[in-house]
This record gives C-alpha cells, structure tokens and sequence, in this order.
C-alpha cells in the first residue's frame, strides 16, 4: 500500500467511526520540547527512574524532589501543546474524538483544548499529600522547600502522578478501559507500547473490535502486533494532514495553514 492510499485509509475510517478515541504517549509531546523516556534522547538515558520509584520516593524524598522538579516543574512546566494537541481538541469539538487517554503528565491535552482527557498516569498540575491523601493545585505549593509538605497535616507531598510501584488510579484506570471497550477506531499517537497496563489498552480495543490507527516517527510494539493503518511521521505532521482532511472548511481549518 503506498503512503497516500494508507493516509486515504486512515481518513476514511475516521469519517465512518461512531466512537473513535485517542490514546497518547509521550512521543506526542517531544515537539513541545518534552523528550520522551525511551529512545533517543531519552530521559531514561540521562536518569535514575529508580527515584520516581514510590519505596524510593519516601525513603529519599529530598533526593526524588529534586529529580522532580527539574524534569516536571521547571522542563515540561513551561511546555506549550503543539499542532497534534490542538488537532485532538479540533477533532474532539468536531465530534471525531470522543476521548484521549493519556500517559502523559503534562496537562498539555487540556491546556489545547480537549474536554475528554482521561490522565492515565496522573497529571502535575495537582498534587496529593500521601498521609491524608488530601489533593492540592500545584499552584498551591512554591517549590523553594523541598521535599513538600502537606499544609493540613504535614505529611509527604507528591506530585499526582503514577509513580513506578504504584496502582493505576481510579477512575482513570475504569473509564479508559470502557473508553478502549466502546471505541471502533483507536488512534495510537507516539507511545512505544513498552509500560503495562497502559499498553493494554489498544489490545482491549483491538479484541473488541477497534481498528487501530497508529501515528508514530518509528515502529513500536504495536505496529506488528496490533496496528491497521501505520502512518509514519512526526505526530504535529500527520495530525495536521488528518485534520486538514477532515475538518476542510470547517472553522478550525485554517489554524493549520497558519500555525
Ligand atoms: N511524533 C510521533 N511520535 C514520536 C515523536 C514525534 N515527534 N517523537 C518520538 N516519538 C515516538 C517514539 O518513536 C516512541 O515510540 O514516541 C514514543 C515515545 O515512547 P516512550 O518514551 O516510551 O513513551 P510512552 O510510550 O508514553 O511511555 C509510557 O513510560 O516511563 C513511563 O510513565 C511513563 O507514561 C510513560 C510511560
């Protein structure tokens, strides 16, 4: 099959699909400037992810958040979503998208616009305190007295985010495997397929029925396994094409010509 009939493909399932949902990694982001963890210029290749270990994270907390808040306050905290982003919430309001999953922490779904955001992995715009399990806006805390302390009983402050170790949480983990149940079309974008349970979802999809459409720069997991339609390229590339099919002349159009 040649690129075109494949991205051709694509579009068509997409214009035919009744509950189409988008699940994303963090290869989503690196055009944001956010790198991913694995792959090059991984994170994992420059970090210990022993420290966002949850054991780890209440034996060392100090060390933990320092790791922290260099890589999710200060390096994705001043994060902008990017053209994939805005084409999720785009397709989203266009009635293409009814929900994204994400792994990432980001908060950048949100922050583009999507209304459906399932954070699988959590998000660091909040953070919970691990004795009173109390939840607090990260704007709550300054970041100046590490490790943080919870401000109603002075227990341990953590980002809320899925730390290696721990449970997915709920609800998230419950609405994204019905989200993967119900979807007929599940749009994989820039995820390696290698963290359980997340890398579930697609194959729950998959079993009930999904096609899957999955955007990446190189094969994953998935591809060989899972996927229908691979469509090869940067996700802000692809996404942009997508949504200039689908939404031609609609009234978020042009921002893709403009952007
Ligand atoms: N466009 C599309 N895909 C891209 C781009 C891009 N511009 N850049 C990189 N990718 C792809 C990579 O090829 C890779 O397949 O994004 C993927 C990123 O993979 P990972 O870093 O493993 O990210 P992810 O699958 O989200 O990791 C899952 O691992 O450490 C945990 O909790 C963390 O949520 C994270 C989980």
């Amino acid at each position: 099959m040649n690129k075109t009939t494949h991205f051709d493909d694509a579009v068509n399932l997409i214009k035919r699909a009744k509950h189409m949902v988008a699940f994303t990694g963090a290869g989503i982001s690196v055009e944001s400037g956010i790198p991913p963890f694995r792959g090059r210029g991984g994170l994992w290749n420059s970090y210990d992810p022993a420290l966002l270990e949850l054991d780890e994270f209440k034996n060392k907390p100090k060390d933990s958040w320092k790791l922290l808040k260099k890589l999710f306050y200060t390096h994705f905290g001043t994060a902008k979503p990017n053209g994939a982003h805005y084409a999720l919430a785009d397709l989203e309001e266009n009635g293409f998208v009814k929900a994204v999953i994400t792994q990432n922490i980001d908060n950048l779904h949100q922050l583009a616009g999507s209304k459906n955001v399932i954070d699988f992995h959590g998000n660091i715009s909040r953070m919970v305190c691990l004795a009173c399990k109390h939840f607090f806006a990260r704007s709550d805390y300054s970041l100046n007295d590490l490790p943080l302390k919870c401000k109603e009983c002075g227990g341990l402050i953590k980002p809320d985010v899925t730390f290696f170790g721990e449970a997915v949480p709920e609800p998230a983990n419950t609405l994204a495997n019905r989200q993967a149940e119900m979807s007929d079309v599940f749009l994989i974008i820039g995820s390696t397929g290698e963290v359980y349970p997340a890398a579930l979802l697609p194959e729950t999809a998959k079993e009930t029925g999904a096609k899957i459409i999955e955007v990446n720069t190189s094969e994953t997991q998935f591809t060989n396994k899972i996927t229908d339609i691979f469509l090869k390229g940067k996700a802000t590339e692809i996404m942009g094409e997508l949504v200039s099919s689908l939404l031609a002349g609609s009234k978020n159009w042009e921002r893709y010509f403009l952007r």
